[in-house]
């Protein structure tokens, strides 16, 4: 069985469930809007962020889950659909989920309105139903997601990021989401705030690993459905470049920095660029760091009582970390 299947079957049901809920969160009288909202559920992504959602309810609660737990995680897969239609708006990136973005296909004009009905409607699930607990933790982690994307762009242009920051950044613009799923999901069961924290803990833990991940990928040539190579090109600079630039001499740092200010669109430059972060160990030191995080979040798993729902949520931290895709 693929891992994915197997973390799914303890919350079949809930996520077969999830799917029409979400679909239905959507819905509009606006034509045009119902058309790309149409088009986004058809082409849906891995829906990690949901499953976090309900295999941590049904942990902490040992099975239980509720009306609460589904709205959460609706709340949670409408935000994080709306971030992904503004990212690529902001990374001017023309693929995503093995087709084209909203931006490449309706334009940008469109894409950021839809990115905006897309958050209200997540807001007005939580506060239509007075679930105010979520409301809360979701709202923190939409503040930190553009305060992150925000950092990194700042970043981009000095060119001055540091590791520090790095961790800052994708703690903010990723792992404040996925903490937030793991936060709702005890909280929709009903789990006291120092439960809501730890779970918060965990899932901040998995989101950074996630996100360098991400970034690993970006300097792969695999096949994951979004363009790769494009950070160094929007001067993006992630862990393994950060690496990098901090342990090679003088001379070759200021050809790396010289690269990524003037010649970032030079795919020519780019690739000799991902060359020297690859000979220089930067691949797998992120490997290190990303594993370091992965390790952590086991740590806090372990203070849970066996169940096939921590077994789930210990083959996804694996698998945030060896997914292909
Ligand atoms: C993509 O998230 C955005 C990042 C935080 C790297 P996912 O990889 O979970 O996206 P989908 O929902 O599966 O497409
Ligand atoms: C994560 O950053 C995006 C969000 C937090 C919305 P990236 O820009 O690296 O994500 P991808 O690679 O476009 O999915
Ligand atoms: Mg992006
Ligand atoms: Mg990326």
């Amino acid at each position: 069985m693929k891992a994915v299947e197997q973390i799914k079957q303890p919350i079949i049901k809930e996520m077969e469930l999830f799917e029409s809920k979400f679909r239905e969160a959507m819905v509009t009288k606006v034509p045009l809007l119902n058309r790309i909202t149409h088009y986004i559920v058809r082409r849906k992504g891995k829906q990690m962020r949901p499953m976090f959602v309900f295999l941590v309810a049904k942990m902490v609660s040992d099975g239980d889950f509720n009306v609460r737990t589904y709205r959460g995680a609706s709340v949670i897969e409408l935000i994080h659909t709306a971030t992904l239609v503004h990212d690529d708006v902001v990374d001017d990136s023309n693929r995503r989920r093995g087709f084209f973005s909203l931006n490449a296909l309706w334009k940008n004009k469109i894409a950021v309105l839809v990115g905006d009905f897309l958050l209200s409607k997540g807001l007005l699930l939580s506060i239509d139903n007075d679930d105010f607990d979520i409301l809360k933790l979701i709202s923190v982690a939409v503040r930190e997601m553009s305060e992150g994307e925000l950092l990194q762009i700042e970043k981009a242009r000095k060119l001055d990021i540091t590791e520090a920051i790095y961790f800052d950044i994708i703690r903010q613009k990723t792992a404040s989401l996925i903490a937030a799923c793991c936060g709702i999901g005890a909280a929709s069961v009903g789990g006291n705030d120092e439960e809501v924290k730890k779970m918060g803990k965990f899932g901040e833990l998995i989101g950074i690993a996630f996100q360098i991940k991400d970034d690993l990928f970006d300097y792969s040539d695999a096949k994951i459905g979004k363009p790769t190579g494009i950070d160094i090109k929007e001067q993006k600079m992630t862990l393994p470049l950060i690496y990098a630039l901090n342990n090679c001499d003088k001379k070759e740092r200021i050809w790396l920095i010289n690269s990524i200010k003037n010649y970032n669109k030079d795919k020519k430059r780019v690739k000799e660029v991902i060359a020297f972060v690859k000979e220089n160990g930067g691949i797998e030191y992120t490997i290190k760091k990303m594993n370091d995080y992965q390790s952590q979040a086991l740590e806090i798993l372990k203070t849970y009582p066996d169940s096939e729902y921590k077994d789930s949520l210990s083959t996804m931290v694996s698998y945030v970390i060896e997914r292909r895709i």
